[in-house]
């Protein structure tokens, strides 16, 4: 367990916990991720007082900049992406611990020099062995820098290490396997941190401590009450200039083995108590052991697979996925999946849950709706609907309650909601909550290994059915709310999906 003490925070902000004073190596200091969201995510967290009082920061990318380019770069990631304006009092001071190291991911000598560098900086801020390497790169450099890691003797150390990594975590059941056996070599489970940014943001955060607090929800979270689960993750935009990753991956890999997978888990959590870290580990894992196996010969029956073809989006013309920059005109891959899925468990056993996800949709929308059982009897003739519970998890946070209340006057009900909705200037970013995380060392938060391996023996016979063509790909017309089978899915069941 880490050290925590007290620490001074900047502006009145309220005191919080700290950190061991560490080295922060970030692979990919030049790249995208690290610009919109690891900058940012690190200066509010700074502004916040929830820093090690002795930081390094080492950004490593192969360009070749010079201090002053890195510190530059840094700025204009915070002025373009922070959610909190630049105070110039106090950037400086932020900015004097990163330094840019110039590095070939491929080259041996570049972890000698590295390792040289990073020795220099902890002895010049006093700083321990503590060293967290974040792997901020192309997939296929995960493996080999975390075998130079060891080679190089960077991880042996008096203090601690970590090892944050990014999705995609493997590209079926095998791959993620062998990158397992591969990064445990040198790091143990406890010190590896798999990034899944939908486990950063506030809301999900939420769904942990929903119940607890709540005996209203408490009392209806069972099978007898609840009658469905929807959860959704529509987007607006396309494919965009990722061709090159998505085409392989598609809705599957990139949005379901993953975070929809995660949203199950965290929807499905079930504990009046408040458990530990470890505890909610192995109830995430009880509950992908209890996921209902889907054979590859029932796919069709309970997936559907769709791509987008041409539309409007905001009353501008888009072009299909197949039109789209450096997509494979008789590319069969899936920018939309849905399905309905069974957690075979005493909670859940019988209550199905939907999921869906899809680009080029109507609109952006995360969310779950738990769908209650509607036993009105004037239901039909009265216009009652089921009662809904409504948690958005981006672009808004909110939980809503749909009732149904008449109008004065008036014969039938209408629904009606009850809602709460955060002020999301005050959020913090997925990142923040994940970097803090990882830093403090609480891994609550974070696609542990039997979790990742279990999301993908899942989804393996789906992949196979897909590649085997085995079911149809339909097409929807982008700004949709896609195809079509995706309702009949519900309607088999005598459901629809909820646009509210
Ligand atoms: C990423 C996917 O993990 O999540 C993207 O690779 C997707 O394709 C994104 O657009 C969605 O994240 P969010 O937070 O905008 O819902």
């Amino acid at each position: 367990m880490d050290r925590k003490d007290e620490h001074n925070t900047i502006d009145g902000i309220d005191s919080v916990e700290t950190m061991d004073d560490m080295t922060f190596v970030l692979f990919g200091a030049s790249g995208d991720l690290a610009k919109r969201k690891i900058y940012p995510a690190l200066y509010n967290l700074f502004i916040e007082g929830k820093m090690p009082s002795s930081l390094s920061v080492v950004g490593l990318g192969r360009r070749k900049y010079s201090q002053e380019d890195f510190h530059s770069i840094i700025k204009e990631s915070l002025e373009s992406f922070s959610r909190r304006d630049v105070d110039s009092s106090h950037l400086d001071e932020f900015l004097e611990s990163f330094r840019y190291f110039i590095f070939d991911a491929m080259e041996p000598q570049s972890y000698q020099d590295l390792k040289a560098f990073i020795e220099e900086r902890e002895a010049e801020k006093s700083i321990p062995e503590n060293r967290l390497f974040y792997l901020s790169v192309a997939p296929s450099l995960v493996e080999p820098i975390t075998e130079s890691l060891h080679k190089s003797g960077m991880t042996e150390l008096d203090g601690w290490k970590k090892l944050i990594v990014e999705k995609p975590f493997g590209s079926d059941l095998h791959s993620a396997r062998h990158l397992n056996q591969e990064l445990t070599k040198v790091f143990d489970e406890e010190e590896i941190f798999r990034i899944d940014h939908y486990l950063g943001k506030p809301m999900v955060q939420n769904l942990e401590s929903l119940i607890r607090p709540n005996p209203i929800l408490k009392s209806l979270w069972n099978h007898e009450q609840i009658a469905s689960v929807q959860i959704t993750a529509s987007e607006t935009v396309g494919v965009g200039t990722r061709a090159g990753y998505y085409d392989k991956s598609g809705a599957i890999r990139d949005m379901v083995q993953n975070h929809l997978l995660q949203l199950v888990m965290m929807t499905a959590l079930h504990h009046p108590e408040k458990l530990s870290a470890k505890q909610i580990e192995e109830k995430k894992t009880k509950i992908m052991e209890a996921l209902r196996p889907i054979d590859k010969d029932d796919v069709a029956t309970h997936v559907v697979r769709g791509q987008y073809e041409a539309g409007e989006m905001d009353a501008q013309a888009v072009v299909g996925y197949k039109d789209e920059k450096d997509v494979e005109e008789t590319s069969n891959n899936d920018t939309y999946f849905a399905a309905r899925l069974y957690i075979d468990n005493e909670y859940w056993k019988g209550i199905p849950f939907y999921i869906r996800t899809g680009k080029r949709m109507e609109k952006k929308s995360t969310r779950i709706i738990i769908e209650f059982k509607n036993e009105v009897q004037e239901a039909d003739s009265q216009g009652a609907m089921s009662n809904l519970l409504i948690i958005e998890i981006n672009p808004n946070e909110s939980v809503g309650l749909r009732i149904n209340l008449k109008d004065d006057g008036n014969e039938k009900f209408e629904p009606a909601y009850i809602n709460f909705s955060k002020n999301l200037d005050q959020q913090p970013e997925a990142y923040e909550n994940l970097l803090n995380d990882a830093m403090a060392g609480n891994s609550t938060y974070f696609a542990h290994w039997n979790e990742v391996e279990l999301s993908w023996k899942w989804i393996q016979p789906i992949l196979e059915a897909f590649e085997a063509d085995e079911l149809p790909l339909h097409g929807y017309n982008a700004g949709s709310r896609g195809p079509e089978a995706a309702e009949k899915l519900l309607n088999e069941d005598g459901f629809t999906w909820w646009e509210v």
